[in-house]
């Protein structure tokens, strides 16, 4: 029985794509998918390259249809463009022409919150990730952690009661990552969204998660689902310490080895 009061759900999700050129065959990128996450969950995809994690967020944000099934947020079929949920695609998606707080601003633009109100929000958000002093920069003069911190900060400035997030802080180096990891929990838990986050990296998915969904390789299917018992808030920068760490992420790579060796 599926949950009615699931923030977003997918049932029974096909997805194929059809390449360009009259002989191309169509290609299946996700085959039978259904999960849900309830309202202030945070749950991770993981899964091999290829496997449609990103289709999944698409899917979610309404940028394409499913071939057959149902993707729904909030009991609602996702039939067009989401505008109710965030989104942090796997580019760096700051708008060049400008300037850090009128990139935070840019989504309550959109929503034509009133300008004093939205300037009051997004320096809120900036001074909350220590970006304070960069507000004039434009992304070229801002570092790649400073340049994910805006994106994060933008896509929660938005309010948003869902956040789509794939593989946000992929290009960083080990030790931002942690710190950014630390900085998205605290913001989480200011107004608990509903978050779909995609990473390759175990470690990052145990430490943010209440639950990570792992993937076949393409066509993907789900192949399992894993509580996270650990409890909050979580100290991400010494994860590998508490005591069921070592065996959820055994049995993760476990998963994940098979699907890669598979390909
Ligand atoms: N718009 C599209 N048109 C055609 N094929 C697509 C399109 N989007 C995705 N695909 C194909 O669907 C499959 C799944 O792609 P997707 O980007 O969802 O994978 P992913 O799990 O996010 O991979 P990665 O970890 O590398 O980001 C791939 O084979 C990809 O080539
Ligand atoms: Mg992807």
């Amino acid at each position: 029985m599926a949950d009615q009061a699931a923030a977003v759900r997918l049932e029974a999700v096909y997805k194929a794509f059809v390449p360009r050129g009259r002989s191309a065959q169509p290609l299946l990128a996700l085959e039978d998918v259904s999960f849900d996450a309830r309202p202030g969950e945070f749950v991770s995809l993981v899964g091999p390259s290829g496997c449609g994690k990103s289709t999944v967020l698409n899917l979610l944000a309404g940028l394409i249809q499913p071939s057959a099934g149902r993707v729904v947020h909030h009991g609602r079929p996702v039939t067009g463009i989401n505008t109710e949920v965030g989104y942090i695609t796997q580019d760096d998606n700051l708008l060049p022409w400008r300037s850090m707080l009128r990139n935070v601003e840019y989504g309550l633009e959109l929503r034509r919150v009133p300008k004093a109100e939205r300037r009051r929000r997004a320096q809120e958000f900036v001074e909350l990730v220590g970006l304070k002093g960069f507000e004039n920069h434009y992304p070229h003069e801002l570092s790649g952690g400073m340049r994910k911190r805006a994106g994060i900060v933008r896509t929660l400035a938005y309010d948003s009661d869902v956040v789509l997030m794939d593989e946000p802080f992929g290009p960083l180096d080990a030790q931002t990552r942690v710190i950014l990891q630390d900085e998205l929990l605290k913001l989480w838990e200011l107004k608990r969204p509903t978050v779909l986050f995609v990473t390759h990296d175990l470690v990052e998915a145990i430490a943010l998660s209440d639950r990570i969904i792992t993937f076949t390789c393409r066509p993907g299917r789900i192949k399992r689902e894993y509580e996270v018992r650990l409890p909050r808030p979580r100290d991400v920068f010494h994860i590998h310490d508490v005591p069921q760490f070592r065996q959820l992420y055994d049995a993760l790579w476990d998963d994940i080895r098979m699907e890669i060796a598979a390909t």
